[in-house]
């Protein structure tokens, strides 16, 4: 067997690897797996690239790539291993920056060092491809690197509304085109950086047009032009694995930003075109009327008397670290009859699933985590709800507000309850900047203060509750 047909034949088995990686990280039983399996495929990967390319590259260039590959697996274990678990939507978005900018050099590296067998169709063929890859690649390490300075609150998560936006947009996408046909014609250096420009521009504009409400499209998004920029380099590089790694990201992130989109009631079209077609929206600012407030000893009490209870989690919740006494609340309130439940928004937190995987860290059995549609028509009937570090996905402006900026998102209906409990530490907005009116119904106290805190405070008031007043002794010391 040649060099070339092993390598190919280690490119098919690594492609299947990717694929039952990602057949296995789509479902929460199964992600560890998905997971090996992803590692065993870039493994394998890895080493049929490099021993296709030793056959080319003289021994210097196969220890440049040794060293490269020790920095860059030393940086990614360091980052996996110290980065919070809130702190993972800025770590990806800026790991997919990373493909962008790689991408932007390989094409161009193919217009610096074309090969000289190549003419014609072929030839032009090529340059295309160039010319799609910068532009791909730059768009998405913009975009992505406004991505992360947005998540990581590095700068304020409200959509930018520059004039004329839209016409901004489109003005560069018809500009790309016309670059593009002018570029296959008759290739020159001053129109690959004038490309360059335009999509390095367009990137982070389209980002910084989209609301903090909006933002986990726009990580799912960026992740599917990251597998796009992989696959246009893919082609350039006539790497079959990059192809198909980069289209299997690709689809899979633009399928993920569908469902995301299709979750929160949002257009596809809208979000991906920087919010295209969203009516301006008026934030709402400040206080609206008088807030109550309770403490640990009164929610205890009161969740004592509950008959049924719903748990719904937020970023807050992860952010303080209260998992574990959530869970301990939930199977205390259990063991005195209570039926507990927990109620997830698709968006809650700042990834996909972020609040089930809290959950299923401490133990939260799985059968009475809910998602939003199985538990919106439950609140009604339900006496006590606990909002525990959560605030978009309960705002009930953007089911009755049509000037809201998250207008439309369906959320958690958690103000029908007759009674609402929501942990925070201060009356300040969501992510999305908007006030929430929930805050100053009838109907809801707030429990102020760190949210795990607050919920061992309650769990010592349940024992208290269960602790027998001794009865007053005749002596006294
Ligand atoms: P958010 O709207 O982000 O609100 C979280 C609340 O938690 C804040 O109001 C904050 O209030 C409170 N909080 C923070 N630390 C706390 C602590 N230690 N103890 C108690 N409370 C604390 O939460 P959400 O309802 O989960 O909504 C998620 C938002 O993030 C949505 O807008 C969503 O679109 C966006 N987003 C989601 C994702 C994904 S994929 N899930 C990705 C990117 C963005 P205080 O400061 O007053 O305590």
């Amino acid at each position: 067997m040649t060099t070339d047909t092993a390598a190919q034949a280690a490119y098919v088995v690594a492609a299947l690897l990717f694929i039952l990686s990602l057949a296995g990280l789509s479902q929460h039983k199964t992600s560890r797996s998905g997971v090996v399996w992803g590692i065993a495929g870039m493994v394998v990967a890895l080493a049929a690239t490099v021993g296709l390319a030793s056959r080319s590259i003289t021994t210097t260039g196969l220890v440049l790539i040794a060293v490269a590959t020790a920095v860059g697996a030393g940086i990614g274990l360091w980052r996996a291993r110290v980065v919070e678990m809130t702190g993972m939507p800025e770590l990806i978005a800026i790991m997919h920056s990373l493909v962008g900018l790689a991408a932007a050099f390989v094409g161009w590296n193919g217009y610096l060092d074309v090969d000289a067998e190549l003419s014609g169709s072929l030839l032009a063929i090529h340059h295309a491809e160039v010319f799609i890859g910068v532009f791909i690649g730059a768009v998405t390490f913009t975009g992505s690197v406004v991505a992360y300075l947005k998540l990581s609150a590095r700068i304020n998560s409200r959509p930018l509304t520059l004039p004329g936006k839209h016409v901004l947009n489109i003005g560069a996408l018809v500009a790309f085109v016309g670059l593009t046909a002018a570029f296959v014609a008759r290739p020159g250096m001053g129109l690959l950086i004038a490309v360059t420009v335009i999509a390095l521009a367009l990137g982070a504009h389209l980002v910084a047009s989209i609301g903090g409400g909006d933002m986990p499209v726009v990580v799912s998004m960026l992740n599917s032009y990251s597998g796009w920029a992989a696959a246009a380099s893919g082609f350039l590089l006539a790497n079959n694995l990059l192809i198909v790694t980069g289209a299997l990201v690709g689809s899979s992130g633009a399928y993920l930003s569908y469902i995301m989109c299709k979750a929160m009631n949002r257009s596809f079209i809208s979000v991906i075109a920087g919010g295209f077609g969203t009516p301006a929206a008026a934030a709402e600012e400040g206080e609206q009327g008088e807030h109550r407030e309770i403490n640990a000893e009164e929610t205890a009490e009161l969740l004592g008397n509950a008959t049924s209870v719903i748990i719904t989690p937020g970023y807050g919740m992860a952010v303080a670290q209260a998992q574990y006494p959530v869970a301990e609340l939930a199977r205390k309130l259990r063991e005195r009859g209570v039926e507990v439940r927990f109620g997830i928004h698709p968006v809650a937190g700042r990834l996909p699933g972020h609040m089930n995987v809290l959950l299923a860290e401490a133990n939260v059995p799985y059968d009475i985590v809910l998602e939003m549609d199985e538990i919106n028509d439950d609140f009604a009937a339900t006496s006590v709800v606990l909002v525990i570090g959560a605030n978009d996905t309960v705002n009930p402006a953007a089911t009755d507000n049509p000037t809201s900026p998250i207008a439309g998102m369906p959320v958690l209906h958690v103000w029908e309850s007759s009674n609402v409990i929501v942990f925070k530490r201060s009356m300040a907005a969501g992510y999305a900047g908007v006030q929430n009116p929930l805050f100053f119904r009838e109907n809801t106290q707030m429990l102020f203060g760190d949210a795990k805190q607050r919920v061992e405070d309650i769990l010592r008031g349940l024992d208290a509750l269960d602790t027998p007043v001794p009865a007053m002794a005749g002596t006294s010391r």
